[in-house]
Formats: C-alpha cells, structure tokens, sequence
C-alpha cells in the first residue's frame, strides 16, 4: 500500500507493441491533497486504441510523453479520500494509468453504482465496449428492427456487445471472427451464421452466402479488406459504423478501400465515431444495458489476465486475436 507500482512508456511502438514499449517502476504512493482521492486499481480495460496514444502524432488524442505511465481506463477501490462525495470503500471508474494505486481528483472519478452491476458487470456488459456497441449502432447505424446486420471482430469486446444489442433489437445478426472457436462464441450469442474469415479463400463470398439478402448494416471493427468485402452486399440503404480499424493499426501500408462505389450504388452512408463524444449519455446507455443484463438477455464474456504485468502483453494479443471477449487485467482482489 506504500509503494505505487507503474509501467512507463519508454519506446514508441513499431508493429504490434508489448513489454519491450514499458518499464516497470516503483514511486511511495501519494496521499491526497484537498480535492482527491487516493486509489487501489481493480481492474485495467486493455484497448486497441492505446497503440495510438503510444505513437506520435497518429491518434485523436495527444501521444503519451515517454517516461510517463501508460494511460488507460478502469475500475478502483478509494482508500482515501479528500474529495467531495468520496469515501473510502467506494468503487470508481477514471482514466488510472497502468498503476496500481494512483492519485486523483475527485473530478475525474464517476463513482459506480453497484445496485446497477457488479464491479466486473462494470468493466464488462456496462464497461465502454458495450457503451460503444450501443451508440454506434443506434446512433450512427440508426438500428431498426429486421435490419440484416454484419458485425466484424464479433467475439471481441465491442463485438460481442454489438452482436448482443442488434439481436436484442430483432434484427437478423452475422458475426465474422477468427477461427472456429471464437465463431462457435458467437453463434452462441444468437447471431443467425458466424464467418471464419481465417478459413475463407473468399471473404465476400462467404457473406454474400451468409447474408443472402444483403446487409443494411455493417458495424466495422477492422477495416482493410474486410471492410471491401463487406462493402459488396450493402443493401439500398445500407448504413456502415466506422468503429474501428485494427488490422490497419500496424500496418506497413494502408489497404486502400476499392469497393466504395458500391455504397455510392446502394445510396449508402459511412460513418466514423468515437464513444468519447457520447460521455453526457453514458447513463441513457448503461441503464438500458443493465436492464438486457438484468433478464439475461445480454453477457459479456471478459478475458482476464492477471497482475499488472500482463497489462503490455494483453495489448499484444489483441492485434494477433489471442483474445476472446472483453480483455482486462486484474491488478487487485
Ligand atoms: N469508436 C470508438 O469509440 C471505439 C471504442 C472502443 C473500441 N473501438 C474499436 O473497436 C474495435 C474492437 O475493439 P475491442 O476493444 O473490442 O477489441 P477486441 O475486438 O476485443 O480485440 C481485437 C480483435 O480484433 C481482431 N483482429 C485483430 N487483428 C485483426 C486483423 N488484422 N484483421 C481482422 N481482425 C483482426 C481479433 O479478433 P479475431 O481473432 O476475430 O480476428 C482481435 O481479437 C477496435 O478496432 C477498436 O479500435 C472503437
């Protein structure tokens, strides 16, 4: 409890990053001052948008200066507290770092209501995976019962709760993921067929037999050619939820997008988002979500590494699709 452990970012990363980017370090913990709180981390949320905080001048947000704790969201434990509204034992969500027990204003915590979720519903089914599924199909897809949805990077974290939502909301849901366990993970979500873009010679064949009818929308967690071949069945219509692109991350070329006049032909929309912009309707999401989670409609499936440590090789693992479910580092009990 004396000793704050940390992981600094000492190397911007080439390729897929992990522990040769971090240094382990040890500071004394830092007793509050007026206004904050001193915090034990629970849990880490490990995302594929921390390689662009790392690298310089490529994200939305500013790059993490090395030598400065890795920056990441999760959940904490108050041990003390000089901050308005906090008490010790509450339990918090903010911007942590990779550090197991931070100062921080009181601020920049949102205290969690535990009668809404457990602790790890919290990084989980009501965590920003699924606060991002939400929006992005409801707001920028503009949902709509019996819409014919394609989900990529189904059996991630955003994925899975995208495939969830849409099913929930009576639409007919396709998944693509790679390799036969993590599509046998989301044919068990409810999605009508899940596609192993690993074993396809021809991806866009497989989802023009999947999806038969065409798709009204696509939610696009990978970009690249993914993205082309789902751009081929796009319905009059159609609506494509730029969520994210992480085969393109690392990248030494770009994949350049061939297959656009395809929405320009189906009178389609593209668009880019990020759940950030939503922060004011964060509760509108988190309440609906845990109703689904409440009557069992909805899950979250966490994959769950232990110790702080592990926290740069998870962020690995998501760009070689190690992981199945939400990824999340237990630093403490
Ligand atoms: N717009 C926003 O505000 C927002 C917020 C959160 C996340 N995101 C984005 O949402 C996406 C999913 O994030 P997540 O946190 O839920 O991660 P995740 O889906 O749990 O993990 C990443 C998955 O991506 C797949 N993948 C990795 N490299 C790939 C490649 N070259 N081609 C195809 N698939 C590949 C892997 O699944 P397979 O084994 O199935 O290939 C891997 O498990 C990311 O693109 C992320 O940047 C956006």
């Amino acid at each position: 409890m004396s000793i704050n452990r940390r992981l600094l970012l000492v190397a911007r990363p080439s390729g897929i990053p992990g522990p040769r980017n971090f240094a382990d370090d040890t500071v004394p913990v830092r007793a509050p001052a007026a206004g904050e709180c001193l915090l034990e981390t629970i849990y880490l949320s490990i995302d594929p948008a921390m390689r662009s905080w790392m690298s310089e001048g490529t994200g939305y947000q500013q790059s993490i200066p090395l030598g400065e704790p890795m920056r990441g969201g999760g959940v904490a434990r108050v041990l003390q507290s000089r901050a308005e509204g906090f008490t010790a034992g509450d339990m918090v969500q903010a911007r942590l770092g990779w550090q197991s027990h931070p100062t921080i204003p009181g601020r920049f915590l949102q205290k969690l209501d535990l009668a809404q979720g457990t602790v790890e519903d919290w990084i989980g089914p009501l965590g920003l995976s699924a606060v991002t599924a939400y929006f992005g199909l409801r707001d920028i897809g503009g949902m709509r019962p019996n819409d014919r949805v394609l989900v990529s990077a189904a059996a991630g974290g955003v994925g899975q709760m995208a495939v969830q939502i849409a099913r929930i909301e009576g639409c007919r849901v396709v998944g693509i993921a790679g390799g036969l366990e993590k599509c046998a993970f989301v044919a068990g979500l409810g999605a009508a067929a899940a596609i192993d873009y690993k074993a396809q010679n021809d991806l866009s064949a497989a989802i023009g037999h999947a999806c038969p009818e065409g798709i009204d929308l696509y939610f696009d967690n990978v970009g690249g050619p993914t993205l082309d071949a789902a751009l081929e069945h796009l319905r009059q219509g159609a609506r494509v939820v730029l969520c994210g692109r992480i085969s393109q991350t690392h990248a030494a070329e770009t994949y350049g997008i061939r297959n656009l006049g395809k929405l320009a032909a189906s009178r389609g929309r593209m668009q880019g988002f990020l759940v950030f912009n939503y922060h004011e309707r964060y509760d509108e999401a988190r309440t609906w979500l845990a109703a689904r989670h409440r009557d069992g409609s909805l899950q979250q499936r966490l994959h769950v590494l232990e110790g702080l440590e592990q926290a740069p090789v998870g962020l690995g693992m998501l760009f070689r699709g190690e992981n199945t479910g939400k990824l999340v580092v237990r630093v403490a009990d």
